[in-house]
């Protein structure tokens, strides 16, 4: 297997998956951990943040706006904080492919007493943010946008007041961004989600003394609460374990140890759906910093029986359903995801592409506007594939190729480094190639 850096990656069949991977901090973790630390007093100091490029977006705006970040003689990053109003930033913000940075950053930058300006790459420029728009203007931020809700986006922030908001979307991006936003604003703010989403954005604020109060599917926050730097340890990121996972789970006899994985209760439904299918998963080693669960991985294919995600799994499992379709071919089963429309507006529209690239591989595939069905048991065959510029698009046909007849190449496999840059040479200790 390799991958160069012009983008082309090829992989040949594995004949198992074997060994230890150390998995790269949490994506969801870094990004609003570097965010509150920008808005909180002192220097606050983060191992094992994630090395996505999208954490860097998020790194680089968070400099423009006045604090700066640093990567210290133990790898540490460190964010320093500026304690009261970031700096208005002197250009345009990049957000680069994430969503993420657009989104939650938008909630502090609407609080703020100066306008500034969020763009993205193509892919970002088409999804969709009227879901932040919304919430930040009844607050009373003013936001303009291009084409009826996408990006580019201009924030004239100022004061904000209070709001509680019934999102019609369960999205955990748009819930940091209106908590992040309540921060600044007269009064409580409260948000009350349709289906609970991640909590990362709660526990973030917590650890950094903010006071947040939960109920049920609820969160509220006072406004004008002083946050303070903090030392975080970034568990390994469970969305990127999740390849390894599934490609564990497609050979019967592979065995992997994940040490020092996320084990937050609103990320782990993955974990009990892969038990579910077919793969033996014990956790070990449980332990908790600043609220997050962390825990190390043993995983041991068998049969690998497939199944179905809906309703509230479909939401808990967002990110993971492209290498889990990806791998539905090689299941008794197959594979049914219903409810996942949110699966069209991602980094690519990974219905499309999911359906796209496992019938180049020979499978058949029935796409449905919210969903897919992937049969069981059939063969695939190696092709050439696009990751539609999308990370977990490359990832997941990766993981797919290496049960494959004969050698995959994935074009655009540099997508991969959006979320995980070390992921093909990982994938390479595991799986040979
Ligand atoms: C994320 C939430 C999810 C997820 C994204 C990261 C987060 O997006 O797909 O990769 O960190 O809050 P939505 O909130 O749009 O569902």
């Amino acid at each position: 297997m390799s991958a160069d850096s012009t983008a082309v990656a090829t992989v040949r069949p594995a004949r198992t998956v074997q060994g230890l991977v150390r998995i790269p901090g949490d994506k969801s973790i870094s990004h609003r951990y570097a965010m509150l630390a920008a808005i909180a007093r002192g220097t606050s100091r983060f191992h094992n943040f994630s090395a996505a490029r999208d954490c860097a977006s998020t790194l680089g705006c968070l400099a423009e706006l006045g604090a700066p970040w640093r990567r210290a003689d133990d790898g540490a990053i460190e964010v320093t904080g500026v304690g009261g109003p970031l700096k208005p930033p002197v250009a345009s913000l990049d957000c680069g492919n994430s969503g993420s940075t657009m989104r939650m950053l938008s909630g502090i930058l609407a609080g703020q007493p100066f306008t500034s300006e969020l763009f993205g790459d193509e892919s970002l420029s088409r999804r969709p943010m009227a879901r932040i728009i919304k919430p930040l203007s009844e607050m009373g931020a003013k936001i303009t946008s291009s084409d009826g809700g996408r990006p580019p986006l201009k924030i004239h922030g100022g004061s904000l007041h209070a709001i509680h908001y019934k999102p019609e979307v369960a999205s955990a991006q748009v819930k940091s961004c209106v908590l992040f936003a309540g921060l600044f604003a007269r009064g409580d703010t409260v948000i009350e989600e349709p289906i609970r989403t991640r909590d990362h954005g709660e526990l973030a604020l917590q650890a950094f003394g903010a006071e947040v109060e939960r109920n049920g599917n609820a969160a509220r926050i006072r406004g004008g609460q002083p946050l303070t730097a903090i030392e975080a340890h970034v568990p390994g990121d469970l969305s990127s374990a999740a390849f390894f996972l599934c490609a564990a789970a497609v050979f019967p006899g592979s065995q992997l140890s994940l040490p020092g994985i996320l084990m937050n209760p609103t990320r782990a439904r993955l974990l009990d759906i892969l038990m579910q299918m077919g793969l033996k998963v014990s956790v070990a080693q449980i332990e908790q910093h600043h609220g997050e669960q962390v825990g190390a991985i043993e995983a041991h294919g068998a049969t690998w029986q497939g199944g179905t995600i809906a309703g509230a799994d479909t939401a808990a499992l967002i990110d993971e359903i492209p290498v889990l379709a990806a791998i539905a071919p090689y299941s008794d089963n197959g594979l049914e995801v219903r409810d996942a429309k949110e699966l069209r507006v991602k980094e690519s529209d990974r219905i499309a592409a999911v359906a796209t690239n496992l019938r180049k591989m020979g499978a058949e595939v029935d796409e449905r506007p919210d969903g897919l069905r992937v049969f069981g048991r059939q063969r695939l065959h190696g092709a050439e594939l696009d990751s539609f510029g999308d990370h977990r698009i490359a990832m997941a046909f990766a993981v797919a190729a290496l049960r494959a007849e004969g050698e995959t190449t994935i074009h655009g496999a540099d997508a991969a480094g959006v979320s995980y840059p070390s992921f093909f040479d990982d994938l390479r200790t595991i799986a040979g190639g």
